[in-house]
């Protein structure tokens, strides 16, 4: 098949329906009116901005933006008082459900029937561009894709929106780390047309650099600036932001590679999501006979924080048992986590996760007299000592009883402890308050049993030991 006719195919089917874009609009229109009288009080100026304002929303979208701006000369604290009592009177007024959520600063999220609206506060920095936080930045997309965007291109977004959709890699919010919804409007921007956006990807090398306004004479800045991101998108109307900050490497690979099947071997199944198979128990028997690894999977409850704050402390927390099982000799040799409903599952595949009973300890060269002596002294009554002190490869040695012999029982004896210990232990904030009340570590009955009766558990195990070749 033929990309155009590809193209229009989907677009048929991703394209709000004009029913659709009639309720919205009509809702949309409604609440800019109600949040602009209540907003004259404080002096706020109420603008609609991301997809909506843009025609670039795909169809079952059902969420839009509405911004409130304030001059800067109110403080922030204010800015933010307002905005949530103004966010929280019109949704009450439109009949909706509102709750608070958080961003880098609060804002009001509301459930209007089938509609989602984000109510944000933000400094008006239309005309003098000066960014105080990163929402200010939004009116200021509007302004600059309303001149850079027409019908045509708009079409084109909703490709490469779809098309990142289908590669579940539409979106910089965590756990995703993608491509936003500005990201692929501003790549349209540049290349003008899906296509060439997927054509140009393929030589795309880690650091590529995509500056549409020239706002750098310099690339060697850009570089400096933006060390070690995997793509770098200058904004074109801020030249401190990277609008493809959140991309992970293995998304940017995902992209390209996708991108590069996509025009070998066009078709319309690159624009939905495939279908994963789970992993049933009897595939992961035999997977777990052929690499022979023990899996270790540590369970507990999510906490309630922002997902920016819980995503960082997660790895951070994977990381560090995997530095603590190193230290007792132990490796792990992959590691990844699902959240699901709530709950979060620490996976680590050992490499080594037994160890024989006795360990040695080596200790200092002979001829460093001071050192052999502490290190004797700490040894001699020992009563884990089986042999030594010896001399091996004129190094002073003891072999000894070894403490941990299974990396599971390691596990379970560094988590076991109350919160204090936890964080003197470097286990992140608010992980350490869900483990100290209470945490497991799954028996392999257990996790069969999760396999069986967990969907989402089983896919995340069929992509975790078939993982996506990247080229
Ligand atoms: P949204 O997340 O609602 O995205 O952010 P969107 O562009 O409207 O796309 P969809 O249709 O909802 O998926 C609203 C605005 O916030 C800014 C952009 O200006 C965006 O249009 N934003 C959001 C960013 O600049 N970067 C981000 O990562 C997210
Ligand atoms: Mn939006
Ligand atoms: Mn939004």
């Amino acid at each position: 098949m033929k990309i155009d006719d590809i193209a229009c195919s989907v677009l048929k089917k991703i394209k709000p329906t004009d029913n659709e874009k009639r309720k919205l609009n009509i809702l949309v229109n409604r609440a800019l009116d109600i949040t602009n009288k209540i907003s004259k009080l404080f002096k706020g100026n109420a603008i609609i901005v991301g997809s909506f304002s843009r025609d670039t929303w795909l169809r079952n979208k059902k969420e839009f933006d509405l911004f409130i701006m304030f001059s800067d000369e109110i403080e922030k604290d204010r800015l933010e008082e307002y905005g949530l009592h103004i966010g929280k009177s019109v949704i009450k007024k439109l009949g909706g459900k509102a709750e608070i959520s958080y961003a880098e600063h609060p804002y009001v999220r509301g459930i209007i029937g089938e509609f989602l609206v984000d109510i944000v506060p933000c400094y008006d920095m239309t005309s003098s561009g000066k960014i105080r936080s990163s929402v200010d930045r939004s009116p200021l997309h509007v302004k600059y894709l309303k001149k850079c965007l027409n019908k045509e291109l708009s079409e084109q977004v909703l490709l490469l929106k779809q098309f990142c959709n289908a590669q579940n890699i539409y979106g910089a919010n965590f756990p995703v780390q993608g491509f936003s919804g500005y990201l692929c409007e501003l790549l349209i921007v540049k290349y003008m047309s899906f296509e060439e956006v997927l054509k140009d990807s393929i030589n795309w090398k880690s650091g590529k650099i995509i500056d549409i306004e020239n706002l750098y004479e310099d690339r060697n800045i850009i570089k400096k600036k933006f060390k070690n991101e995997i793509l770098r998108v200058i904004d074109p109307i801020d030249s401190n932001r990277n609008v493809s900050a959140a991309i992970s490497s293995e998304n940017f690979f995902l992209f390209k590679k996708k991108s590069a099947d996509f025009l070998k071997n066009p078709s319309e199944s690159f624009f939905y999501r495939k279908k994963i198979k789970e992993l049933n128990v009897k595939e992961f028997k035999r997977k777990i006979d052929k690499r022979k690894m023990e899996i270790i999977i540590i369970k507990f409850k999510k906490p309630n924080v922002v997902d920016e704050i819980f995503y960082s402390q997660f790895k951070k927390f994977c990381k560090r048992l995997d530095n603590i099982l190193m230290e007792y000799e132990f490796k792990v040799f992959k590691n990844d986590y699902i959240i699901d409903e709530n709950i979060c599952y620490a996976l680590f595949e050992m490499e080594i996760s037994e160890l024989p009973e006795i360990e040695k300890r080596i200790g200092p060269n002979v001829f460093s007299i001071h050192s052999c002596e502490d290190f004797f002294r700490r040894y001699e009554n020992e009563e884990n000592v089986i042999n030594g002190p010896i001399i091996e490869n004129n190094n002073l040695v003891f072999e000894i009883n070894r403490t941990w012999k299974s990396a599971r029982k390691k596990l379970n004896d560094t988590l076991k402890q109350e919160y204090n210990i936890l964080i003197e232990k470097g286990i992140p904030s608010h992980i350490a308050t869900e483990i100290s009340n209470k945490f497991s570590i799954l028996s392999t009955n257990q996790i069969y049993t999760l396999i069986e009766k967990n969907k989402h558990f089983a896919k995340f195990l069929r992509a975790f030991f078939e993982p996506e070749k990247l080229r």
